[in-house]
């Protein structure tokens, strides 16, 4: 299939395209570089730099390339930013997404893969989190991406989209073969910064609360490797056939891990240590938030390949210690 994936020079798009090529797909990148990096993307791979809001260069693309579906990685995703300049998000995670979906039906194109958050449940009820429970959102982040989730149900009743919505917990991890992973600038995710600060490219981590009610006090969270991610996307490609269908998934490993677990794992796979102090609980971050994937496992066959955290940071661990400077691109 060809397929157009929208944010494909980021850390999660990237990884998608790769396994996109491994399945005998066509991908397509569309990509404005704000926090892409070209050396993420193999030579070979048909790029296009521009915005996902511009609806005659996304045409184009859609007719030149013959684009049978649409993968969608490209947003803003900094929670704290989110709630400080809530419109540069409005305008990135659903502006520029309304022009996409519309530019896409006017084409013809009516297959859409959309990546989702468990931001969208803000502090649920009840762990693990499936795919019914409520929806509500404790930023605008994650009110951004619940946005779209509902856009795309009503697209799917009036013009017959036919899409996936899946739900990622934490992603987490690099390509086995060490040559891509995650360069996020600036980072906020919690594997990178307890890998730069074993190597010493950081100052001591921070541990946002140690009186949550978990095991050892920290926050429980769920990392799942970006590749199983990946492979999902793919996976769904078959559910999508049937014109008007909308799929929710939540992708997780289910294995609650908490921000120990995360340091000791580092510390473990490094034969380094992890310097680390303990800091007052953020506003807005639940003690817990893991993954209910029996939907996906069961409808799309996802085969979890990376369950727990060790293999997950050694092959983030990999990447950053070979990589001092990322991609370097910049
Ligand atoms: N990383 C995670 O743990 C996580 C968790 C849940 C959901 N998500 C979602 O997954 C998606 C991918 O996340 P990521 O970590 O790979 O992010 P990323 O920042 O690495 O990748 C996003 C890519 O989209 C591009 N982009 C942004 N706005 C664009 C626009 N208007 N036009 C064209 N390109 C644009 C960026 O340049 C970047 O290359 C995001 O939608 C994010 O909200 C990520």
């Amino acid at each position: 299939m060809n397929v157009l994936v929208v944010g494909g020079a980021g850390y999660i798009g990237s990884h998608c395209v790769r396994q996109l090529v491994a399945a005998n797909h066509r991908p397509v990148v569309l990509d404005n570089m704000i926090f892409g990096h070209r050396a993420a993307l193999d030579k070979g791979i048909s790029f296009y730099e521009g915005d996902l809001g511009d609806s005659d260069l996304v045409g184009q693309i859609l007719i030149d390339e013959k684009i049978e579906l649409v993968m969608h990685f490209a947003a803003f995703a900094y929670v704290g930013e989110s709630v400080t300049d809530p419109l540069k998000y409005y305008f990135n995670n659903v502006v520029a997404t309304l022009r996409l979906l519309e530019t896409m039906l006017s084409e013809g194109v009516t297959k859409f893969v959309f990546s989702s958050t468990c931001a969208t449940f803000g502090i649920p009820q009840s762990m693990p989190i499936t795919e019914d429970l409520p929806q509500a959102p404790i930023n605008p982040y994650g009110q951004t991406k619940l946005d779209i989730e509902n856009v795309l149900k009503s697209l799917a009743h009036a013009h017959g989209l036919s899409f996936a919505a899946f739900r990622y917990f934490n992603a987490a991890g690099a390509a086995e073969d060490g040559t891509i992973g995650e360069a996020h600038d600036p980072e906020s995710h919690l594997i990178p910064l307890a890998i730069d600060a074993a190597l010493g490219r950081r100052p001591a981590l921070k541990v946002f609360g140690s009186d949550y009610p978990t095991p050892d006090g920290t926050c429980l969270r769920d990392y799942v490797h970006v590749d199983d991610l990946s492979r999902a996307h793919i996976a769904v490609f078959d559910q999508l056939e049937a014109p008007g269908t909308g799929l929710f998934y939540n992708l997780g490993t289910g294995t609650p891990t908490s921000v120990l677990d995360v340091i000791n794992a580092v510390e473990k796979v490094s034969g380094k240590k992890v310097p680390y102090q303990m800091a007052e609980r953020r506003a807005g971050d639940p003690p817990e938030l893991y993954a209910d994937s029996t939907k996906a496992k069961q409808e799309l066959g996802w085969d979890i390949k990376h369950p727990t955290i060790d293999p997950i940071v050694a092959s983030a661990w990999a990447w950053h210690e070979s990589r001092p400077r990322g991609f370097d691109d910049k």
